[in-house]
């Protein structure tokens, strides 16, 4: 080094070459620093395979299942059997996927809708539900058919300083009748922990004693084949998420699932269908194979945006960028949060994102309204399946305090790629918490 160049003037003479080589010091160390945490994902897809190929095996698929019935989709073979392989994947009584389920907020309302009845309350125990549900309940927009026009009471119970579900308080919520309570699993918009599904389990022993009638129902989007147990296990009455996320293994190109208690899961379907025709019609439009071996590459794919997410929370931390959770805390969902605190750098980070997609990378991502959502949002999804979040993927709320939420990743190198971009970017605008200037000095001094 020339200790007396001038060392700022030297740091813009060489900077792509300087950034491109910081960054990828950064990701190097933020790679080792997670190898012993991506072992350990690696590692755990083996008992979730088995638990696949177990359902297969007792299900006895065969390729005679992979084609359907056309038309109302009566008596679809490859259907039935993909229902009961889910219901023994997800630990519960029965199951219904269906590619009639537009997304996870649509199987959500359908099992809410299903269930509830005019009068009965519903109570939310993870504070605020996730962004798409407020229409579906009610809280936000007139004139749609929200439950609450549907004659349902709600109430929330607010998440307490450490965004944990309240305990203490929910004797006190679960005073008047309540009909179900609702549980998001996964954290959504909102920094706070996932829940693990011990935790689960053990508020739907308080919520049982409380009150032995009332339904538990968990939002599971982003959090299957995460850990060994499903909600069902631990005593859950109804679950609901998407396809395009974990359980589709990067392959289904559309749909959601229902899974739990038979007959509440029968009258989920009523809702999706009519009710007489319930679980028993849709056809599958001759797309059974992909169902099954997205499911075949789910616990796979799972691992693979679990590391991805590690190396998010890695390289963000390292930048000084608070992050939840960090890198080697339990993970029940897929959900990467990073606390950016900048518009610019919620843009500049999705933008490097999308540039390193494999579809799309030409395109902009700009923040805009999305059908259910109050808040603009910016999204970096150049994915194969449209909206998929299980391919590698980040997105935010266009509100304070500028988070990025990033999860997916079909392989951890679309991972590395995309965040060695995003801390170029990040350096190039100065938005890297001042953290490549000060490398640049110490290397120059
Ligand atoms: C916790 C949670 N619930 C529900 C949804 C809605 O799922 P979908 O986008 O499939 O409608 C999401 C989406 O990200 C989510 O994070």
């Amino acid at each position: 080094m020339n200790p007396s160049a001038d060392p700022t003037a030297r740091a813009v003479e060489a900077a792509p070459a300087a950034e491109s080589a910081w960054a990828a010091e950064r990701l190097a160390a933020a790679q080792a620093r997670i190898a012993p945490l991506a072992a350990r994902h690696t590692e755990a897809v083996t008992p979730r395979l088995q638990r696949v190929l177990d359902a297969f095996a007792a299900e006895r698929l065969g390729v005679h299942h992979f084609a359907s019935v056309s038309g109302y989709g009566h008596g679809d073979l490859g259907r039935e059997v993909l229902d009961r392989v889910v219901a023994r994947v997800l630990q519960a009584e029965a199951a219904a996927v269906r590619l009639q389920f537009v997304s996870g907020t649509h199987a959500i309302a359908a099992a809410l809708f299903g269930v509830l009845r005019p009068g009965d309350r519903l109570l939310a125990l993870t504070g605020r539900p996730y962004d798409t549900l407020e229409e579906v309940i009610g809280i936000r927009g007139q004139g749609q058919g929200s439950l609450l026009e549907f004659g349902i009471r709600y109430d929330e119970l607010a998440l307490n300083a450490a965004g944990q579900v309240d305990v203490q308080r929910l004797e006190d919520a679960l005073a008047p009748p309540t009909r179900m309570v609702l549980i998001q699993r996964s954290c959504g918009y909102s920094w706070r922990p996932s829940l693990k599904v011990a935790e689960i389990g053990a508020l739907v022993e308080r919520v049982k004693a409380i009150q032995p009638g009332c339904l538990v129902f968990v939002d599971n989007c982003y959090g299957e084949l995460v850990e060994d147990l499903e909600p069902p296990a631990v005593g859950v009455d109804l679950i609901a998420g998407s396809l395009i996320k974990n359980l589709g293994g990067t392959l289904a190109t559309t749909g959601g699932y229902v899974a739990g208690r038979a007959e509440l899961v029968e009258r989920a379907c009523c809702r999706l269908t009519a009710p007489g025709i319930g679980s028993d019609g849709g056809t599958s439009f001759d797309l059974n194979r992909l169902l099954f071996q997205g499911l075949f590459l789910a616990p796979q794919m799972v691992a693979e945006a679990l590391i991805c997410a590690e190396l998010v929370a890695a390289v963000f931390a390292d930048l000084g960028f608070p992050v939840h959770p960090q890198a080697g805390a339990a993970r029940s969902d897929l959900i990467q949060a990073v606390k950016l605190g900048s518009k610019q750098a919620l843009i500049a980070v999705c933008r490097a994102f999308q540039a390193a997609s494999p579809v799309g990378s030409y395109l902009d991502p700009v923040p805009a309204p999305m059908p259910g959502y109050a808040s603009e949002l910016v999204m970096a999804g150049g994915t194969f399946i449209d909206g998929s979040t299980s391919e590698f993927s980040a997105d935010g709320p266009l509100r304070e305090p500028y988070v990025l939420y990033a999860q997916g990743g079909t392989h951890r190198a679309h991972g590395q790629i995309a965040l060695q971009r995003a801390l170029v970017a990040l350096a190039q605008a100065g938005l890297d918490q001042g953290s490549f200037r000060q490398t640049i000095e110490n290397n120059f001094r």
